[in-house]
């Protein structure tokens, strides 16, 4: 890796005064004397793309973090040929370039500065890489605050900090540490309650320096390849991350058991083990819907093979653990030990698909099965292969899901932890060295398995899972973050970590949750619970070194309290299964923090804690031991106490009361929200019902529940119901409107709807302007109505 001081260099260049401009329909080019070429891209009228050659020439223009899906099209693109600058006008933005510089200044149509370009692009001609490092710096406006940036476990606001994206297996690493374990080099920029996004696609080891060096000053640059990146316009936040989850894509929606409690282990063996904890599960009323095996399954840690001696008969297994409700999720590493007798190193072999140095030979590094050979995963030949490995696995033995690790790639025993940097990569026929084609390693790792999946588990949905990432591998798989350790500071780490990914665009993710490294005791496992139910992805995992960390692992009180949590996420799933078709819809963040939340309350720009769960339920970890409460921020409105249906004005820090078995929750009023029964797993039961819970309003809230099959592809075709609520409360009614959508038919008819905080006592009920009998509609004491045939508006009158 290159730092800026550690090297010879000949200084920063500039671009000097435009010389030359032409347009191409959408692109924009700029020709400085000194030959730096801007191609301006208007993809939409908010989101513009900036991409810089030196010496006249730009490198093939091609990415592996960019949809298929994007939506493109603008509605005006205007340029102006000025004195000083040129102009460029869409129906958002105001875009000056500098005829005498080159430097960029972003306004909206009002003329507030949005962002400007301090030296701006600017390159280094740097004799020890023998190119060009290309760098970039804007201005910090005053009280601008910076969020995004994927895994980083620092403050959810970054003004101040440096970030580093070079995908690292970081085991047990801490608080500030950099690099992790993925590359997101995309910020959120927020001042003047305008928000704006910037995603600099560029795979070789990227940095960012947010105000840290020069208190005015933003920057990024990267140890190689092009100046290239995409600027987004909100004013909202939310439509910033909308638009980068747009340009880099969104996961399908995963089966509905992906989203209910998983437990792991470093490793559950042999197969009576693996049944025993199955089993216990079930005995102990704890749902759970799948069980890893971590490598230890594996013959000697080969992938694709198993250990015959622990697991003699894996499709029987695998059936068995079916027959109680459980799905079985391998593991599978990238590096293929080197054994002329293994069938997958031989195929690998014979086909050329393993990596090479520079100077021809192998690349080889030692991982757990020893000296292995790393297929290079950027070949769509060796991605092809690759997914054809898994028939076996999925097809014929029946595993559901599959979990790759080790796909930064990790190397043992090398400072650097991972491959050299000659070693060659076909990059997708664009060959290159790992120092372009690291970040990327994993995720197109993890592209080839989601492939298998799909095609092995079809008719069904995949479940796949990832550690390393680089932007737009949430396409393909959800992700965890990485080896974290058993602490207090690693609850809060987790914490921030899910919060800064969801703004990142990758909202499915979790941590491992009671700590991957050492021991939690049963408080702090039981806190953590609290927190990862409301995580995308909810896993216990451990590396088994030092005891156990099952929910039964800690004594009957903590057991209780996990189960008790755990049964909410259960009884949650239809409004967690909501959040995650909006994600996939709308590109909306399933975590949202509370800046995203309220931008304009700048009481939010730095908070950390406190986050919304979906789009109604405000959620915030206790993070201390011996705590019987904690402070936290309250964001604008009211908000109901979930414990007691307290209703709180937020706007302001307040004390809540949660001893170790709650963990403080709100709903926001006139929320509605859907509620299933308790299941062991998902399937369990027929659902006769959706329990709705409705917290009054003095005004009018919008809810909505999305249901489809939660398998297969057919709600693809139109086979999904969506209701969407909207409640309308006055001082003594209440009217609840229904509107569907889909041509899915529910399991159930029966909608029981239970009211929190109604000011009166229910005297009268209309549905669809029809009176029912009181008796007729079941009314259970003063709140709590079953309703069993559809309706599009329900009235309730009150004394
Ligand atoms: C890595 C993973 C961890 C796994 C272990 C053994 O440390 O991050 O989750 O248990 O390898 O496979």
């Amino acid at each position: 890796m290159i730092t800026t001081t550690q090297v010879q260099k000949k200084g920063n260049q500039f671009p000097n005064e435009i010389v030359d401009f032409k347009q191409e329909r959408d692109r924009l080019y700029f020709t400085t004397k000194n030959g730096v070429i801007l191609e301006l891209t208007v993809l939409r009228d908010s989101v513009i793309r900036f991409r810089y050659a030196t010496e006249y020439v730009f490198e093939p223009d091609f990415s592996y973090a960019i949809s298929d899906d994007v939506s493109l099209g603008f509605n005006s693109l205007e340029v102006e040929d000025g004195k000083l600058e040129y102009l460029i006008t869409t129906s958002k933005l105001r875009i000056y370039i500098n005829k005498g510089n080159l430097k960029v200044k972003i306004t909206d149509l009002e003329g507030t500065i949005i962002n400007e370009d301090e030296t701006g692009f600017h390159w280094e001609e740097n004799f020890d890489y023998g190119g060009n490092i290309v760098k970039m710096s804007k201005v910090t406006q005053s009280a601008e605050s910076y969020y995004g940036m994927g895994d980083k476990a620092s403050h959810t606001n970054l003004k101040g900090k440096r970030a580093n994206n070079w995908v690292t297996d970081q085991y047990a690493f801490g608080k500030d540490q950099e690099p992790l374990y993925k590359a997101i080099p995309f910020y959120v920029g927020l001042h003047n309650d305008l928000a704006y996004g910037i995603f600099f696609d560029n795979s070789f080891s990227t940095y960012f320096d947010f105000a840290h060096e020069r208190r005015n000053v933003t920057s990024f640059w990267a140890d190689g390849g092009e100046m290239n990146y995409y600027f987004f316009f909100g004013p909202k936040m939310s439509q910033v991350v909308e638009a980068y989850t747009n340009l880099t894509g969104v996961p399908e929606l995963p089966p509905l058991w992906a989203l209910g409690f998983h437990q792991s282990k470093w490793s559950y063996f042999p197969e009576k083990k693996v049944k025993q904890i199955a089993n216990t599960f079930r005995k102990l009323k704890i749902p759970c819907d799948a069980i890893y095996l971590d490598i230890d399954y594996m013959d000697g840690f080969r992938c694709f093979t198993w250990d015959n001696r622990r697991f003699p008969d894996p499709k029987r297994m695998v059936k068995e653990l079916e027959e109680i409700g459980f799905k079985t999720i391998t593991m599978i590493d990238p590096g293929i030990k080197i054994d002329r007798d293994y069938w997958v190193y031989q195929e690998a072999m014979e086909n050329d698909y393993f990596c090479k140095r520079a100077d021809g030979p192998h690349f080889k590094g030692k991982v757990w099965p020893g000296e292995c050979k790393f297929p290079d995963f950027t070949n769509p030949a060796v991605r092809e292969w690759w997914a054809d490995l898994y028939k076996e696995m999925i097809a014929d033995v029946g595993v559901h899901g599959v979990w790759n690790d080790m796909n930064e790639p990790a190397i043992m025993d090398v400072p650097s932890k991972t491959a050299n940097l000659d070693v060659r990569h076909d990059y997708d026929g664009h060959r290159c060295s790992h120092r372009k084609a690291h970040n990327v390693y994993g995720m197109q790792m993890v592209r080839a398995t989601f492939e298998g999946l799909k095609k092995y588990t079809f008719p069904k949905r995949p479940f796949v899972l990832t550690r390393a990432a680089y932007s737009g591998t949430q396409r393909y798989c959800a992700t965890w973050t990485g080896d974290n350790v058993a602490t207090w500071e690693h609850l809060w780490i987790a914490n921030v970590q899910a919060q800064r990914m969801c703004m990142s665009g990758y909202s499915f993710i979790g941590s491992d949750i009671g700590g991957f490294a050492e021991q939690p005791n049963g408080e702090l496992f039981a806190r953590w619970i609290q927190l990862g139910i409301f995580h995308p992805f909810c896993r216990v995992h451990s590396s088994g070194d030092h005891g156990d960390q099952e929910p039964w692992s800690f004594g009957k009180e903590i057991t209780d309290i996990v189960r008790k949590f755990i049964e909410l996420r259960y009884e949650l799933l239809p409004y967690i299964y909501t959040m995650f078709y909006k994600y996939v819809n709308d590109g909306l963040p399933m975590l949202k923090s509370l800046v995203f939340y309220d931008q304009e309350d700048s009481q939010t720009h730095f908070r950390t804690d406190e986050f919304i769960f979906g789009d109604q339920i405000l959620v915030c970890p206790v993070q201390e031991p011996n705590a019987q409460g904690r402070r936290m921020y309250i964001p604008r409105g009211k908000w109901y106490n979930y414990w007691t249906d307290e209703v709180v004005e937020g706007g302001d820090e307040k004390w809540v009361a949660a001893g170790i078995d709650k963990i403080p929750i709100f709903v926001k009023e006139g929320a509605i929200v859907p509620k299933y029964p308790v299941q062991q797993y998902v399937g369990e039961k027929e659902l006769t019902e959706l329990k709705l819970d409705v917290y009054y309003k003095d005004g009018t809230e919008n809810s909505m529940v999305y249901e489809d099959q939660h398998e297969g592809y057919d709600y693809k075709k139109g086979r999904f119901s969506l209701r969407k609520f909207r409640l309308r409360g006055k001082p003594k009614e209440l009217i609840v409107q229904q509107f569907k959508d889909g041509s899915y038919i529910t399991p159930y008819n029966k909608l029981r709807l239970q009211f929190h905080g109604l000011p009166f006592t229910i005297k009268k009920i209309e549905l669809d302007n029809e009176k029912v009998d009181l008796k007729s509609v079941k009314l259970n004491g003063n709140n709590n109505i079953e309703i069993s045939k559809d309706f599009t508006e329900l009235h309730l009158f009150g004394a």
